[in-house]
């Protein structure tokens, strides 16, 4: 995986592990989205969109290695493998989230073709998104939800902050770097709450439709964990209903660009209609 390409670590136990990660680089829906809304917006492909996809990338991979971790969800498989923790150990798998983390926005603040300006905007941008009031936070009120019965409302503030917030961080990237106006980013950050939210109701639905072979993570453990899911809150009827509902919020924020977001649609019907 080429976001993985320039890492290096002087600890072989770690670097081992970081050529373990990019060999399964999973579906990289989050980097395609920033790919995709920079192309929209500046009607060309913009390079800096795939070094910050990469980026991007680089965070998403550090927060299922510590998903994982037996003090999370305490999972045994990932992206078709056994998780990083079981492969190696668990203090490798906390110490490979952390520098995946931080190589992160290493990787934001060398883009040498995007302004200074740019630059700090999209880390300030993103590490928002991962952060105590992003994806941070989410992880902790998630965990705090397990056996508990929490309404709705509270699950949706769960699930836009552990997943919905970085998803959402990766399209208005992409505005970033094509330079969007207020409206054209604004447009496109409506678009990915929704987009965001859809993404993990449909995670909740494919962990009771699926088999672990092909989404290449343990299905049934939401409920094994007693986690406060959609599933758990709608039934799956209703999630299923929610997700298409979202799914249609996003495509309606996206009416000011025309014909010319057709690749966006796909890709966002690719994100909720999804068998993995
Ligand atoms: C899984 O994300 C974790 C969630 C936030 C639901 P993905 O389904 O995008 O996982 P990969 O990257 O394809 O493995
Ligand atoms: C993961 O949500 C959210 C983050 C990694 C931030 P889940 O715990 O539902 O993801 P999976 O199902 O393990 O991939
Ligand atoms: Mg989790
Ligand atoms: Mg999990
Ligand atoms: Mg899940």
């Amino acid at each position: 995986m080429t976001a993985f390409a320039w890492l290096n670590c002087p600890d072989p136990k770690l670097a081992e592990a970081l050529t373990y990660l990019a060999q399964q680089p999973g579906k990289q829906l989050r980097s395609q989205l920033t790919v995709t809304c920079a192309e929209l917006v500046a009607g060309e492909p913009v390079a800096a969109a795939t070094s910050v996809g990469e980026a991007i990338e680089l965070l998403h991979t550090y927060s299922l290695v510590h998903d994982d971790l037996p003090a999370m969800d305490d999972d045994d498989l990932r992206r078709g493998q056994p998780t990083l923790h079981c492969a190696f150990d668990e203090a490798t798998a906390i110490l490979a989230g952390d520098g995946l983390q931080a190589a992160a926005f290493q990787r934001l603040a060398e883009i040498d073709s995007l302004t200074a300006d740019q630059r700090l905007e999209l880390v300030r941008l993103v590490s928002i998104a991962v952060g105590f009031n992003g994806m941070v936070g989410g992880q902790a009120l998630d965990l705090a939800a397990e056996q508990q019965r929490v309404s709705v409302e509270a699950l949706r503030d769960i699930h836009r902050l552990k997943t919905g917030a970085l998803i959402a961080a990766a399209a208005e990237a992409g505005a970033i770097c094509a330079d969007a106006s207020r409206e054209q980013r604004a447009a496109l950050a409506t678009f990915a709450r929704s987009i965001g939210l859809a993404f993990q109701v449909t995670d909740d639905v494919l962990d009771v439709t699926g088999d672990s072979s092909s989404l290449g993570k343990t299905a049934g453990k939401d409920e094994q964990a007693q986690k406060s899911t959609y599933v758990s809150t709608l039934g799956l009827e209703g999630a299923r209903a929610e997700a298409d509902t979202l799914l249609n919020d996003a495509l309606t924020a996206l009416s000011m660009f025309g014909e010319r977001a057709e690749p966006l649609r796909q890709l966002a019907n690719a994100m909720v209609h999804r068998n993995t």
